[in-house]
C-alpha cells in the first residue's frame, strides 16, 4: 500500500514551510530565486510589508485624483512602495498610469501586480465555467481560459482571480455557477484545464495570465446553500471530494491561491493554519502566494473569531495568507505585530518571496509595462478570432435533456418558427454574471441566432411572453424578479398556434446566480411554466432551450416539452451556438456536471451519496416507511450528473475487466447505432463494496470523449490504477483498501453496466 503523508511529516514540513521558500535546481528559477533574494536584502520592514498589501482601483487614473475618496491616500501609498497589488485597474492605459506610479516614485521601484475577475472572459464572454464544464472537454476549457487570457492580459491584468473550483453540491448556491459542478474528478480535470489555458506554457509570454485556484477551502458547503454561510464538514468529505479539485490545480502549476470566506469546522478558512501551512505549502509543497479574499482578513472580526483588525491580521499571517485584499489589516497592523513578536518576520519574509517570485516570473522587472499596449489591447479585445472561438467552446457546452420522436434537429427548410420568451431576445442574460468588461447586450441572441441560421424562405416571429426581471441588473444589486402577469400571453399562443414549430426560452436572469445570489427555490420564477403549458396546448411541437446558471428543478418541463437543450449562459456567441445545435449544424455532446432535482428540497444532491444502512433503493418499500427516502418527492435525480442526449444514438457492450498489478484495465465497446456521426462521453465509476470508511455508491474515476461515425463500433480501454479505487484515511494517508470492487461504465452516472472485481494493493 502506499502512505503518503503521515501526520508527522507534515509537520514536519508546515516548520519548513514557514522558512524562506524552497529553491529549484531549474536554472531559470533558481536565477529567480536569486534575483528575489538579492532584493529582499535592500527592503526595509515597511517596503516588505508593502508586497503584501493589495488596493482596489476602480479611480480614474486617467484623469486628476479625486481628493474624497481615499483615492489621493492610495496614490500615496502606491509612490511610497507600500502596494504590492491591485484589483480592478482596467485598461492597459489605467495599468501604466498606476504602474507608473510605482515604478517611477517608490524607492526600490517594485512594479505592481494587477488582477482582476477574469471568471469566463474579459471581453469576449465564454459561457459560465458550470456550461464549461459541462462540455467534459479539456480542450475546450482550455481554450475559453486562454480567449480570456489574452484578452485580459492586452488590457494591462497580469493576474485573474479564477478558476473557482469549489465543489458545488447544491443548486441554491449562486456561485454554483462559477463551479465546475458536484463531482471532485471532473472539477480536478476543468482545474487542469483552465490553469493550463490561462498560464499557458509559460508565464512569461504577455499572451497569458497568472491564475488563482479558489475558494480554499470548501466555500460550495455552505449550510443550505446560503452564500457565506458556516461550512461544518467531515474530513473525509474535505480530503476526498473538496480538496482534489485544488491538489490537481496546484500540481499543473496554479501560480495563487485564494482562501475563502467561510469558517470551516470553526476556524475561519482566512485564519486557518491547517489549511494555508499544513495542506497547500506543507503537504503540497505549493510555492505560489495565497490571497484572502475581499476583506476575508477583517471578517474574521465579525466571524467571533480575531478581537480586531489587528488580531485577524496576526491570525491570517500566521496562518499563511500571504496578501491581504483589501481589508487594510497587513499594511495597517504588521509593522506592530513583528515589532511586538507576534508575528514571526520569516513568515512575513515568506511571503514577500512568494509575491515577488510571480513578478519575476511575470517578467515585470524586465519591463514593468509589458501588459500595457494600447495597440495590442485594440486588437486584441473582441478580435474575430476570439468570438468564433467563444461560439465553438458555446456549442460543446449544450446539453441536449429531452428528444422525444426526434423533434430536434429542425429542419432549415421549416416554413415558420415562433421564438418565444424574454430570454429568447435579450442580448444580456446569456452574457452571464462575473462578466468582466463585457459590454451590456453584446451578445446574440436566441432570436438572432435562429434568425442568421435561416433564409428568408423561414419565416421568424417572436414573442416575448413572460418578462422574468425587471429594473436595475448589476453585479452588486438584488435583481427585481417579477410575480408575472399575463399581459403578454395572448400573443405568443396565437403566435404559437400559427406557426410549425416553437422555440421556447425558459430559466433564469444571469443575475439570479453568482455571488450573493442563494435561493432557496430552484425552479422556474414567475410565470414561465404557465405560459409553456398554454403553448403546448395549441402547438406540440415545442423545442424548449433552457438558460440558466444552476441546476434547475423542473419536473413538469421535462415531463411536458417534447425536446429541451440546456443552454446555460453561453456567452457572447450564444445564439449562434444554440442554433448550431437546434438545426444540427453541431451534434449535441455535453453532459449535466450536476444533478437536477425534483424538487429543491432534495438539496444537496449529489450522485456519489453514501448507501445508508436504509438506501434510497426501493429493496424496503412494502408499504412500510422505514428506508431513506422523502414521502412527498422523489428521491433520485430527475437527470442525473454525467446525463446527455445526443442526435446519434449509443449502445455500450462487452464490458470487461481484466485485474493487473495494484489496478485494472477496463474495455468497453460503443456502438453508434444511428445514421449520424457523434460524440459520446464514456464515462467510468467505480465503488469499494467494503471498507475502513463507507465509500460511495459509486464515482467518477474516468472518462473518454470520442468520436463515433454512424453504425461504427469503438472499443475503448481504461487503465485504472490504485489511485482511482483508494481514497484518503485519516492524516491524509492515501491508499487503496484490498477486496471487492464493482466497476461501472456508461453515458451518464445513472445508466450503467456493472461488474465486479477483487482486487488487492
Ligand atoms: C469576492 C469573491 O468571493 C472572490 O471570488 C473575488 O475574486 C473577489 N471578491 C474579488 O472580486
Amino acid at each position: 500500500m502506499t502512505r503518503y503523508l503521515s501526520l508527522a511529516i507534515i509537520l514536519a514540513i508546515i516548520s519548513v514551510s514557514c522558512q524562506p521558500s524552497v529553491e529549484t535546481n531549474t536554472p531559470s528559477d533558481q536565477t529567480i530565486s536569486d534575483k528575489v533574494d538579492s532584493l529582499m536584502s535592500l527592503m526595509t520592514l515597511t517596503e516588505k510589508i508593502g508586497q503584501t498589501n493589495m488596493y482596489n482601483g476602480t479611480w480614474e487614473f486617467t484623469g486628476p485624483i479625486p481628493a474624497d475618496n481615499g483615492s489621493q491616500e492610495k496614490a500615496e501609498q502606491i509612490k511610497n512602495g507600500m502596494v504590492g497589488a491591485m484589483i480592478n485597474v482596467l485598461s492597459a492605459k489605467a495599468t501604466r498610469e498606476a504602474q507608473k506610479m510605482a515604478v517611477e516614485n517608490s524607492r526600490l521601484g517594485i512594479p505592481l501586480l494587477f488582477g482582476y475577475d477574469v471568471i469566463h472572459g474579459y471581453k469576449t464572454m465564454l459561457p459560465v465555467p458550470l456550461a464549461q464544464a459541462a462540455s467534459w472537454n479539456e480542450a475546450a476549457a482550455r481554450q475559453g481560459a486562454e480567449i480570456a487570457a489574452r484578452e485580459a492580459a492586452s488590457a494591462g491584468q497580469h493576474w485573474t482571480f479564477s478558476p473557482m473550483i469549489d465543489v458545488s453540491r447544491d443548486g441554491r448556491w449562486g456561485r454554483i455557477m462559477e463551479s465546475a459542478g458536484e463531482d471532485p474528478y471532473l472539477s480536478s480535470v476543468m482545474a487542469r484545464a483552465w490553469v493550463q489555458g490561462y498560464q499557458g506554457k509559460s508565464l512569461a509570454d504577455p499572451a497569458t495570465i497568472a491564475a488563482c485556484a479558489k475558494h480554499f477551502a470548501a466555500y460550495g458547503f455552505a449550510e443550505a446553500g446560503r452564500d457565506y454561510n458556516t461550512v461544518d464538514i467531515s474530513d473525509q468529505t474535505l480530503f476526498n471530494v473538496v480538496f482534489p479539485p485544488f491538489k490537481a490545480a496546484a500540481d499543473a502549476g496554479v501560480a495563487t491561491f485564494m482562501n475563502a470566506f467561510n469558517e470551516i469546522n470553526g476556524v475561519p478558512a482566512t485564519g486557518s493554519t491547517f489549511l494555508q501551512r499544513d495542506i497547500l505549502k506543507g503537504a503540497w509543497d505549493f510555492q505560489g502566494f495565497m490571497v484572502s479574499d475581499w476583506g476575508s482578513i477583517g471578517e474574521m472580526v465579525t466571524h467571533g473569531f480575531a478581537r480586531d483588525n489587528k488580531h485577524a491580521a496576526e491570525l491570517a499571517m500566521n496562518a499563511g495568507s500571504d496578501m491581504d485584499m483589501e481589508s487594510r489589516a497587513f499594511e495597517r497592523e504588521l509593522e506592530a505585530l513583528i515589532t511586538e513578536g507576534k508575528v514571526d518576520v520569516v513568515a512575513l519574509d515568506d511571503a514577500v518571496r512568494r509575491i515577488l517570485k510571480l513578478k519575476y516570473e511575470l517578467g515585470l522587472f524586465e519591463d514593468p509595462y509589458r501588459y500595457c499596449d494600447e495597440e495590442r489591447e485594440k486588437n486584441t479585445l473582441l478580435a474575430r478570432e476570439n468570438l468564433k472561438g467563444a461560439r465553438e467552446v458555446a456549442q460543446k457546452t449544450m446539453v441536449l435533456l429531452k428528444n422525444e420522436g426526434n423533434v430536434l434537429p429542425l429542419s432549415k427548410e421549416v416554413k415558420s418558427i415562433a421564438v418565444i420568451g424574454q430570454l429568447a431576445a435579450s442580448k444580456d442574460i446569456p452574457l452571464g454574471n462575473w462578466r468582466g468588461q463585457a459590454v451590456s447586450n453584446s451578445a446574440v441572441s436566441l432570436l438572432e441566432g435562429v434568425q442568421s441560421a435561416l433564409s428568408t424562405q423561414s419565416k421568424v416571429s417572436f414573442a416575448e411572453g413572460y418578462v422574468l426581471s425587471k429594473g436595475t441588473r448589476d453585479f452588486i444589486h438584488e435583481l427585481d424578479i417579477q410575480p408575472g402577469n399575463e399581459d403578454g400571453f395572448p400573443e405568443a399562443i396565437r403566435l404559437a398556434k400559427s406557426s410549425e414549430v416553437v422555440i421556447m426560452a425558459l430559466g433564469e436572469d444571469c443575475y439570479q446566480t453568482g455571488e450573493g445570489r442563494s435561493q432557496a427555490d430552484i425552479g422556474l420564477k414567475g410565470n414561465q411554466q404557465q405560459l409553456l403549458m398554454e403553448i403546448l396546448k395549441v402547438n406540440k411541437n415545442v423545442v424548449v432551450v433552457l438558460m440558466n446558471g444552476r441546476p434547475l428543478a423542473i419536473p413538469e418541463v421535462m415531463d411536458q416539452a417534447p425536446a429541451i437543450i440546456e443552454a446555460w449562459f453561453a456567452g457572447s456567441e450564444a445564439g449562434n451556438a444554440i442554433a448550431d445545435v437546434i438545426f444540427g449544424d453541431y451534434n449535441p455532446s455535453g453532459k449535466l456536471p450536476v444533478s437536477f432535482p425534483y424538487h429543491v428540497g432534495q438539496e444537496p444532491l449529489h450522485y456519489d451519496r453514501k448507501n445508508t444502512g436504509r438506501p434510497v433503493t426501493n429493496e424496503f418499500d412494502n408499504g412500510l416507511v422505514f428506508w431513506s427516502h422523502y414521502t412527498d418527492a422523489p428521491t433520485e435525480a430527475l437527470l442525473p450528473f454525467g446525463f446527455g442526449l445526443s442526435y446519434s444514438s449509443f449502445e455500450y457492450s462487452n464490458f470487461s475487466i481484466t485485474p493487473k498489478e495494484k489496478g485494472a484495465t477496463i474495455t468497453v465497446e460503443v456502438t453508434n447505432s444511428s445514421n449520424v456521426a457523434g460524440t459520446e462521453t464514456v464515462q467510468v465509476y467505480v465503488r469499494d463494496m467494503v471498507a475502513t470508511v463507507t465509500q460511495p455508491i459509486r464515482r467518477l474515476v474516468d472518462f473518454q470523449q470520442i468520436q463515433i461515425s454512424a453504425g461504427e463500433t469503438r472499443k475503448v480501454t481504461f487503465d485504472l490504477s490504485e489511485q482511482d479505487f483508494g481514497f484518503y484515511h485519516k492524516n491524509y494517508q492515501f491508499y487503496a483498501e484490498d477486496g471487492a470492487f464493482d466497476v461501472m461504465v456508461g453515458g451518464n452516472s445513472r445508466d450503467l453496466l456493472s461488474m465486479g472485481v477483487t482486487l488487492s494493493f
